[in-house]
């Protein structure tokens, strides 16, 4: 089955609100199977840098890139920037609980609209992009991302990908719809998440993602994870 492009924008603030705050932390781990191991795969790309580094999580959701790495980096601060004040404040919470509350700020907005007044060592954007529509407004947001790093700094991108005209992509959907599938969700959910998908991620090929942060200012990302059509690249802005 091939899926239609979707043009109009998601309202991520609206679908991210804090009912669906409450139930991501589960429904992620089942829409991604590697969810948690993604988090564990940033770790090591990140070992290089700074023991006092500033690290800018670009839809923060609820933390889990913030309190993974804040475990690792026991020194690092964090800002947490989400559109979803329900979202953010589940992240916050988050960070409360695991003890790291003086160590993260948080600014409730577009990351487009978030330019700190540091810059940061390092970035992450994990399943953000891929809600975004348009190569404009992806292509905003990455040098969003670029304008708040350090010349060198490391960004690490996870999103959505592939040619959804593709025989690839076909497959991967379909096995990725079945590992879904598999975890006792009921059909209403599937149909309700399948919809979800059709409708709401701008999916690109690998090819496209790759031009458009070299055209932001990145280093040639490489890419360290795949899962189904999520995947995950480093990068680096250029000096
Ligand atoms: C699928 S969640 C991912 C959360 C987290 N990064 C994770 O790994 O679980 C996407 C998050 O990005 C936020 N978001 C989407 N577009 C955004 C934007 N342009 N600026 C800031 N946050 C955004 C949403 O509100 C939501 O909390």
């Amino acid at each position: 089955m091939t899926m239609p492009q979707a043009t109009e924008q998601f309202d991520v603030s609206s679908h991210f609100d804090d009912s669906l705050a409450a139930k991501y932390d589960r429904r992620i781990r089942l829409f991604c199977p590697s969810y948690d191991a993604l988090h564990q795969m940033i770790v090591p790309w990140l070992q290089s840098l700074p023991e006092q580094s500033a690290f800018l999580s670009a839809g923060a959701g609820t933390g889990a890139e913030i309190i993974t790495l804040g475990k690792s980096f026991p020194s690092w601060r964090f800002v947490a920037v989400d559109v979803s004040p329900d979202m953010l404040s589940a992240c916050q919470r988050r960070a409360t609980e695991a003890g790291m509350a003086n160590r993260v700020a948080f600014f409730n907005g577009r990351l487009q609209e978030y330019l700190s007044p540091a810059p940061f060592d390092a970035a992450s954007s994990v399943f953000v992009s891929h809600f975004i529509k348009g190569r404009d407004e992806k292509l905003a947001y990455f040098r969003s991302i670029a304008a708040n790093l350090k010349p060198g700094g490391l960004f690490i991108l996870a999103d959505l990908f592939g040619d959804r005209g593709s025989s690839e992509f076909e497959q991967l959907l379909n096995a990725w719809i079945l590992s879904y599938a598999a975890h006792g969700v009921t059909a209403e959910e599937l149909a309700q998440d399948r919809a979800h998908v059709e409708r709401d991620v701008a999916f690109i090929p690998e090819s496209e993602l790759v031009a458009l942060l070299r055209e932001a200012g990145f280093s040639t990302p490489v890419r360290f994870y795949q899962t189904f059509l999520f995947g995950g690249w480093v990068s680096t802005k250029n000096v």
